[in-house]
């Protein structure tokens, strides 16, 4: 067994969603390493359900000032990402998230408005100079998403073990038929969710929300480890 700490887990815990970013670029070869080793997640029967669009330059700007078009017209029906009412045991949590990015941001919660231009910022890829959107074909149940998830970290953690920040971003979801005219996805294929990627602007206070997670105790129970004792 290890005696000191594994590499891994510090690499894991400074992990944070990023939402200001330098304007410092990233070559299309960091990325190529990062997609390189986020391949090696794992997936129900190998099936490897991802697709990743990874933009830069001009394809990003231009899909970003549609998708802030469609921000702003705010035709499109909210993306209905959690049930309403949320689980009991996962509301503290959310609204402890909300006060801290809107209490650093120096919204108040019920201003809709203010809300609604901090959300746009999704959109800008919080001024990234890399973006993705990844995407999924639409037939596949929840355990295919389940494999997303695995390689969505992976993709972080790869890109934080080089020193590259990120934030995945669901909020892309809600313009769906946007993204697809403007990078023209497989008929049938659903956005899973977008993610920002570069260095971190660590001056900026958004960047040090340090979101808390529950204890071990709090969402774990053992049983059977006292037998043979
Ligand atoms: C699948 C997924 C979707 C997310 N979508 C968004 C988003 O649309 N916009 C955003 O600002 N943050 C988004 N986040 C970031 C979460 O708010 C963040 O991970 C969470 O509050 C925990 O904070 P931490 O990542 O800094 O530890 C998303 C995170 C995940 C895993």
């Amino acid at each position: 067994m290890h005696s000191e700490t594994p590499i891994v887990d510090a690499v894991i815990r400074s992990r944070k969603a990023v939402r200001v970013f330098l304007p410092d670029t990233v070559s299309r070869g960091a990325i190529v390493d990062i997609l390189d080793v986020a391949r090696s997640a794992p997936s129900n029967s190998n099936t490897q359900p991802w697709h990743v669009h990874v933009l830069s330059g001009s394809v990003k700007q231009r899909l970003s000032a549609a998708l802030a078009r469609a921000h702003m017209d705010d035709n499109h029906p909210p993306l209905q990402h959690f049930p309403d009412p949320l689980p009991v045991a996962c509301q503290p949590r959310q609204e402890e998230f909300g006060a801290r990015y809107y209490g650093a941001l120096g919204i108040d919660k019920t201003d809709t408005a203010a809300r609604s231009r901090a959300s746009g910022r999704n959109f800008d890829f919080f001024g990234a100079p890399v973006g993705m959107i990844f995407t999924i074909d639409a037939c596949l149940k929840k355990y295919s998403w389940l494999d997303y998830g695995l390689f969505l970290q992976t993709v972080m953690i790869a890109a934080r073990a080089r020193g590259l920040d990120t934030c995945a971003q669901v909020s892309f979801a809600r313009y769906h038929g946007v993204i697809a005219d403007h990078l023209e996805l497989a008929p049938g294929h659903d956005v899973v969710c977008g993610m920002s990627l570069g260095y971190a602007d660590e001056s900026s206070m958004i960047n040090r929300l340090a979101i808390p997670r529950e204890s071990v105790d709090r969402f774990a129970r053992f049983a059977g480890f006292d037998e043979h004792a």
